[in-house]
Formats: structure tokens, sequence, C-alpha cells
């Protein structure tokens, strides 16, 4: 009897630890909905024996810094893998290689400065939606990202999220290998262009999410850039600092005309000029209408009334000059006359003075004048 309890207590013993083994320590396991949860664990690395069964595999808010290819390896059928929140700088390369039916990545909010440029890369294109927002450490990592995004077999990605990374401009042709994305989040960055080719090889984009940016203007390059996107509705333009300067006459108007694809058409305001503050560009559009014809006209307006006022003050210069060379006699018996009244002034009063300082001579001129 004593024996066969004994026999239990180390059967238990030994399941349980089967079971740990079975899940890594810090995660929690649960193979009837093929998930596993490593959540605020503080870990260093990618934990090792995630069970092979796992679809949905969750690391986030750990302090992990590098991920490479040996992480993953076995897990074949992991679909969506979130690692948010886990300060990571850098991925290195073929990382995701193993993970064979990736459909969801998540590697948002943390700390890439490294991005290795075969970082993505995947054998299959499975990947369908890549999460990078707040991912990267700074605008510098972009150029590593560009070349990642590049080099990586994404071809079926359909929506990658890149807002809040603070870029400030994307190197031309960085989705160029994206041909099916459907949607692309670059709100809340610190865009100030869109140059030629910055969209290339976006056929299929349905959404861009441009808002919360730092837009002073879409010059006509970059109109054209977004004119070859064929979006429907799903342009988002709101929340630039738009300067409503003349110079915002083409974005304003092409607004007017892209009502069906922009989808925010009435949140694009002007933030300066300060008389212009609040006005949104649909109606910064009736009132720079003309805006360069009426510019140019006041210009030649003012140009003409300068040339004009300097004609006639040269004019008057001349008479001027004309008339005191007619008088140059006149004007130099003139002179001298004066000069000579002056002498006689000046001499009159200076002898005044020396009567009035010397008290003898003074007595004299009075007693003289007595
Ligand atoms: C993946 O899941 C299938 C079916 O659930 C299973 O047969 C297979 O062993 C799993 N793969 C691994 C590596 O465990
Ligand atoms: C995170 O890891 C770094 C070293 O990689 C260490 O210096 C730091 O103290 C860790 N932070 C936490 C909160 O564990
Ligand atoms: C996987 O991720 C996608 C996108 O985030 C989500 O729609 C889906 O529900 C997730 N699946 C599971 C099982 O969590
Ligand atoms: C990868 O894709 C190829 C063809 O597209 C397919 O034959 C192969 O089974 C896939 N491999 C895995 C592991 O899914
Ligand atoms: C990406 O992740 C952030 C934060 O984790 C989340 O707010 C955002 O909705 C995600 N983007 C998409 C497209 O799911
Ligand atoms: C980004 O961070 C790196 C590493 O700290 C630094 O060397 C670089 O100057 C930073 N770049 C910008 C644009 O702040
Ligand atoms: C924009 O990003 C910053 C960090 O980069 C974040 O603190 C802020 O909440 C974000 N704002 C919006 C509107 O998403
Ligand atoms: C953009 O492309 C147009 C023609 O498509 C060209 O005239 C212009 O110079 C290009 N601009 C830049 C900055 O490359
Ligand atoms: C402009 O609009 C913002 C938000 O709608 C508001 O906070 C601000 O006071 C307005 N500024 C002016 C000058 O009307
Ligand atoms: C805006 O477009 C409408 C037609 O859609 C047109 O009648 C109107 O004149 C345009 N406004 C400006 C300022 O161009």
């Amino acid at each position: 009897m004593l024996e066969l309890a004994q026999r239990m207590v180390l059967c238990a013993l030994v399941c349980s630890i089967y079971a740990r083994a079975s899940c890594p320590p810090g995660c929690e396991c649960s193979e009837a909905a093929h998930t596993v949860k490593c959540v605020s664990k503080e870990l260093q690395t990618i934990p090792k024996g995630i069970p092979g069964y796992t679809r949905n595999l969750f690391i986030t808010g750990n302090n992990i810094s590098r991920i490479g290819p040996t992480c993953f390896q076995g897990l074949d059928n992991v679909t969506n893998l979130s690692l948010s929140n886990n300060r990571i700088t850098e991925v290195e390369s073929n990382t995701f290689a193993d993970l064979r039916a990736l459909r969801y990545l998540d590697l948002s909010s943390n700390q890439l400065t490294a991005i290795h440029q075969e970082g993505f890369s995947m054998h299959n294109h499975t990947l369908r939606e890549l999460n990078l927002s707040r991912a990267l450490y700074n605008h510098s990592a972009v150029t590593d990202l560009a070349a990642a995004l590049r080099q990586a077999s994404l071809g079926s990605l359909q929506g990658l999220d890149l807002s809040g990374n603070g870029l400030v401009l994307l190197p031309p042709r960085t989705f160029s290998r994206l041909g099916q994305l459907r949607r692309l989040q670059l709100s809340n960055n610190s865009l100030v262009a869109i140059h030629n080719a910055t969209f290339w090889g976006l056929q299929r984009l349905e959404e861009l999410d441009l808002t919360f940016n730092a837009l002073k203007g879409v010059p006509e390059e970059g109109l054209r850039e977004l004119d070859a996107l064929p979006v429907a509705s799903g342009l988002l333009l709101g929340d630039n600092p738009f300067d409503c300067t003349c110079a915002i006459e083409p974005l304003a108007l092409w607004l007017n005309r892209s009502r069906d694809r922009v989808r925010d058409t009435e949140a694009p305001s002007c933030a300066s000029p300060a008389t212009m503050r609040n006005v949104t560009l649909l109606a910064a559009a009736t009132l720079t209408l003309r805006c360069y014809q009426r510019a140019a006209g006041a210009d030649l307006a003012l140009q003409t009334s300068y040339v004009f006022l300097g004609l006639v003050l040269g004019l008057v210069g001349l008479v001027f000059l004309f008339v005191l060379y007619l008088n140059r006699k006149g004007i130099k018996k003139r002179v001298n006359e004066a000069r000579d009244a002056c002498r006689e002034v000046w001499e009159g009063y200076h002898y005044r003075y020396e009567i009035d300082s010397d008290p003898r001579l003074s007595q004299v001129s009075s007693n003289a004048d007595a």
C-alpha cells in the first residue's frame, strides 16, 4: 500500500517535470489553443524548447536584445509571432527563415538599430502582415530597413505598419518588391517630402496613411507619385503642417480633384502663415486660385512703379543740376555776398562781445554812448 502511494507520488513528480520540460520556463503553454505566451518575464533570449504544436507565439515585454536564425528552429506551425516590446536592437540574417508558416509578424515597440540585409528573408512567400510600428530606434535605421525590404521575399505581404518611427525621408523604391501590399501605415512619422519613386512598385495599394507627419506641401512630382497609386478612397493626409503660401496651390487643386481617392478630404489644413491657420486646403484652393497670376501681376505692377519713380527722381535731379549750371555766375555772386554779409555780422558780434567782456572798454563804450 505504502509502496503504491510512493510510486504515485513519484509518477506525479515525473509527470510534472515532464510537463514543465515541454513548456519553457517563464512561459505559459496551451496545447489546445496551440498558443505559447512568455510575457514580461525579463527574458534575455528567445526561450529554448517551445513546443512544435505552437501556432501563436507571444514573446513580449521582455529584455531580448538580438534575434537570429537559431531562435526559431523547428517551429514549423507558427503563424502568428509577436515579439513586441522587447528592446530588440538587432535582427540577424535569416532570422525568420525556419518559420515556414509565418503569416503575422509583430516587431512593434522595439529599438532596432541594425537590420541585416537578409533579416526578413523567408523561404516561402507566406508573410501577410508585418508590424514595425515604433520598432526603429531612430531614423538612421531606415537605410537598413529599406535594404532588407528590397531583399526579402515578401511578395505576398498585404499590410505593413511603419508608424511612429521618426522617419524623415523614405529611400526611393523602398517598397519596390512589395507588389501585393494593400495597406501601408506611415502615420506619426516626420516625413517632409514625397519624391519620385517613393512609392514605386505598390501596384495593389488600397490604403496609405500619411497623417501626423511633417509635410508642408507636396510638390508636383509627389502628386504624380500619389496619382500613380491605385488607392480608391484610401489616402489619408490630415494632421500635417501645410504651408499655405502660393506653392500650396497645386496640392490644393489636386485635393479638390481627388476627393474620391482621399478619405479625409476635409482634414488637411493650413498651419501657416498665421492668417491661414486652420483653413482647410479645400477652402484654400478657392482662396489661392489664380495665386500665381495675381502674385505675378502684383509683382509686375510694383516693379513698374519702382522704375517709374526712379525715372521721375532722376529727371528732377537733372533739371535741378541744369538750373544750378545756368545760374552758376549768379550763384557765385550770391555766395560771395552771403559770405561777406556773414563776415560783417560775425565781426560786429565779435567786436561787441569783446567790449562787453572788458569792463574798461565797456565803460568807455557806455561813456561814448552817453
Ligand atoms: C505541426 O502541426 C501538425 C498538426 O498539428 C503536427 O502533425 C506536426 O507535428 C507539427 N509540427 C511540429 C514541428 O511539431
Ligand atoms: C536588460 O538587459 C541588459 C543587458 O542586455 C541589462 O543591462 C539590463 O539591466 C536589463 N534590464 C532589465 C530591466 O532587465
Ligand atoms: C493572428 O494575427 C492576426 C493579425 O494580427 C489576427 O487577425 C488573428 O486573429 C491572429 N490569430 C490568432 C489565433 O491569434
Ligand atoms: C514552400 O513553397 C513551395 C512551393 O511554393 C512548396 O512546395 C513547399 O511545400 C513550401 N514549403 C513549406 C515548408 O511550406
Ligand atoms: C501594430 O502594433 C501596434 C502596437 O503594438 C498597434 O497599435 C497597431 O494597431 C498594429 N498595427 C496593425 C496594422 O495591426
Ligand atoms: C541614431 O542612433 C544611432 C545610435 O545611437 C546614432 O549613432 C545616430 O546618430 C542616430 N541618428 C539620428 C538621426 O539621431
Ligand atoms: C506618435 O509616436 C510617439 C512616439 O514616437 C508616441 O508617443 C505618440 O503617442 C504617437 N502619437 C500617435 C497619435 O499615435
Ligand atoms: C522626377 O521625374 C520627373 C519625370 O518623371 C523628372 O522630370 C524630375 O526631374 C524627377 N525629379 C527628381 C527629383 O528626380
Ligand atoms: C486650430 O484648430 C486646433 C484644433 O482643431 C485648435 O486647437 C486651435 O486652437 C485652432 N487654432 C486657431 C488659430 O483657430
Ligand atoms: C473643385 O472641383 C469642382 C468640381 O469637382 C469644381 O467645380 C470647382 O471649381 C473646383 N474648385 C476649385 C477651387 O478648383
